[in-house]
C-alpha cells in the first residue's frame, strides 16, 4: 500500500473519518424523515469555533437528505453582501426540479413570477429595469421579510404538491444582513405554521446566536440551537487513529494522548498535527510519542503561518492592539472594561474596534457580554509571534 497521507486538513475538506458526531448526525436525519413525512420540523443552526467542523457536519447531513431524495442546495454566506442573490438562485434551482412535476406546475409558475418580481423590487440582476409593471411579475410589497415569505411558501406549497421536501443549508450564517436573518426566520415560521415541507441547517460562528435573537423576538421556539465543540477524548483519539488503520498503521497510547492534549480536540488542529506526524513516518508500523514530538515544530509552523496567520493579517493595527490587550487580560472571556483599560482608553472610544473584530468575525459576544476569539487558542498565537504583548 502506497504512503498517501489520509489526513484532511482544510477548510471543509471531508474527514476519512469524521468522529463524534453521530448525535448530531442522527438527530439531523430524524428531522430529514420527519419532514419527509410532513410533520413540520424546527430548522437548525450549529454553531462553534473556527475549524470546528460545521462545514463537514453540514456536508454529511446534505448528503443524508440527497440519500432520501429530498430536494435541497448549500448556500455559503460570504461578507460580499450576496446572499439573498445566492438564495434566490438555490431556490430558482430546487422550483426547476420541483416543476417537472405536472401536479405542480401552476405553484411553481406561481413562484417564477414571484422571483421575477421580487428581483425587480431589490435590484438584484444586473442591468435589470428597477421600476415598471411586468405583466408575468407576481406581486411583492417591498417588505423584505414578506416578500420572502411569499416566495418561500409558494416554493414549499409547490413541492407539497408534487411530493417533495425541501431543505436548505446555509453556511458561514453569520455574514448575514440583520434583515436576510429576520427574513428568513419569518418565512421558515410560515412555512412550518402551513406545514410546508421546507426546512433549513444553517452553521456558523458563535455570534449568530445572539443575532438571530436581535433580528427575531421568537426566533429561539424555531430554531434548534446545536454547539459544535471540540472532540471528547475518545472521539479525538477515533479521529486520529482510525484513518490510519487503513494503512495498518497504529499510534501508541502516549502518542495519542499527547496529540489529544496538544490540539485540544479541535479537528482541524488534529488533521494538521496528524499530517505533519504522517509525513516523517512513511515506514514506521507504529508511531510513538517521540514522532508526535519530532513533528510538533513543523505543525506549529504551518498553523502559525496558516490558519492563524490568514485571519490575524487581515486586521488593522489599531485592531491587533485590542487583540494584544484581550490576551493581556490574561483570562479568556474577557471584558471590554478591562481592555480599554490596559490600552488606556475608554471604553467607548474602542467600542468601533470591538465592532468591527466582530463583523470580520474575529471575536464574538460570549452569553455574559464578554468577548472570546472565534479561533481557537488564537492568544497561544499571539503571545508566539508578540511575546511581550506590545499594544502598538
Ligand atoms: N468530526 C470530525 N472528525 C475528524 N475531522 C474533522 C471532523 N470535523 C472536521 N474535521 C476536520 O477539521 C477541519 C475543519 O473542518 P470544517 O472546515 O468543517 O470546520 P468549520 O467549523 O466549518 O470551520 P470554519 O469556521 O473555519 O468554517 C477539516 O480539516 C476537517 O477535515
Ligand atoms: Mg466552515
Amino acid at each position: 500500500m502506497t504512503h498517501s497521507n489520509p489526513y484532511t486538513p482544510g477548510a471543509g475538506f471531508m474527514p476519512s473519518y469524521l468522529a463524534g458526531r453521530e448525535g448530531l448526525i442522527s438527530h439531523a436525519e430524524q428531522s430529514l424523515l420527519a419532514l419527509q413525512k410532513r410533520y413540520p420540523q424546527q430548522s437548525m443552526i450549529y454553531y462553534g469555533l473556527r475549524g470546528v467542523g460545521k462545514t463537514v457536519l453540514l456536508n454529511t447531513i446534505e448528503n443524508s437528505a440527497e440519500g432520501y431524495g429530498i430536494l435541497f442546495d448549500h448556500i455559503e454566506a460570504d461578507s460580499d453582501g450576496k446572499f439573498t442573490q445566492n438564495l434566490l438562485v438555490s431556490l430558482q434551482r430546487i422550483a426547476h426540479e420541483v416543476s417537472f412535476q405536472t401536479t405542480a406546475k401552476d405553484f411553481a409558475r406561481r413562484f417564477l413570477a414571484l422571483l421575477k418580481a421580487f428581483r425587480i423590487q431589490y435590484k438584484l440582476e444586473e442591468g435589470e429595469v428597477s421600476f415598471g409593471v411586468d405583466p408575468e411579475a407576481g406581486f411583492v410589497s417591498g417588505v423584505y421579510s414578506n416578500d420572502l415569505t411569499d416566495l418561500m411558501t409558494q416554493l414549499g406549497k409547490a413541492a407539497q404538491s408534487s411530493g417533495d421536501t425541501i431543505c436548505l443549508f446555509i453556511d458561514e450564517m453569520q455574514y448575514l444582513r440583520r434583515e436576510e436573518i429576520a427574513g428568513l426566520i419569518v418565512a421558515l415560521h410560515r412555512c412550518n405554521q402551513l406545514r410546508l415541507p421546507i426546512m433549513a441547517f444553517c452553521a456558523g460562528l458563535p455570534k449568530i446566536l445572539q443575532e438571530v435573537g436581535e433580528a427575531c423576538s421568537y426566533a429561539e421556539r424555531l430554531f434548534q440551537y446545536e454547539v459544535v465543540g471540540p472532540l471528547k477524548p475518545e472521539e479525538a483519539a477515533a479521529a486520529i487513529t482510525v484513518p490510519a488503520e487503513d494503512f495498518e498503521v497504529a499510534y501508541d497510547s502516549a502518542a495519542v494522548e499527547h496529540i489529544i492534549a496538544q490540539t485540544g480536540g479541535y479537528p482541524y488542529f488534529i488533521q494538521q498535527m496528524c499530517s505533519s506526524v504522517w509525513q516523517i513516518t512513511p515506514d514506521k508500523p507504529t508511531i510513538t510519542l517521540e514522532d508526535v514530538q519530532e513533528a510538533e515544530p513543523k505543525f506549529w509552523e504551518l498553523l502559525d503561518k496558516g490558519f492563524f496567520a490568514v485571519r490575524y493579517q487581515r486586521c488593522t493595527p489599531r485592531e491587533k492592539a485590542f487583540i494584544a490587550a484581550m490576551v493581556k487580560c490574561g483570562k479568556l472571556p474577557c471584558t471590554i472594561a478591562n481592555v480599554a483599560k490596559l490600552m488606556n482608553k475608554s471604553v467607548s472610544s474602542i467600542s468601533p474596534i470591538r465592532a468591527q473584530l466582530i463583523s470580520k468575525g474575529m471575536i464574538y459576544p460570549t452569553s455574559h457580554g464578554e468577548i472570546d476569539f472565534t479561533v481557537p487558542k488564537f492568544h497561544e498565537y499571539i503571545k508566539r509571534i508578540n511575546p511581550d504583548l506590545q499594544l502598538g
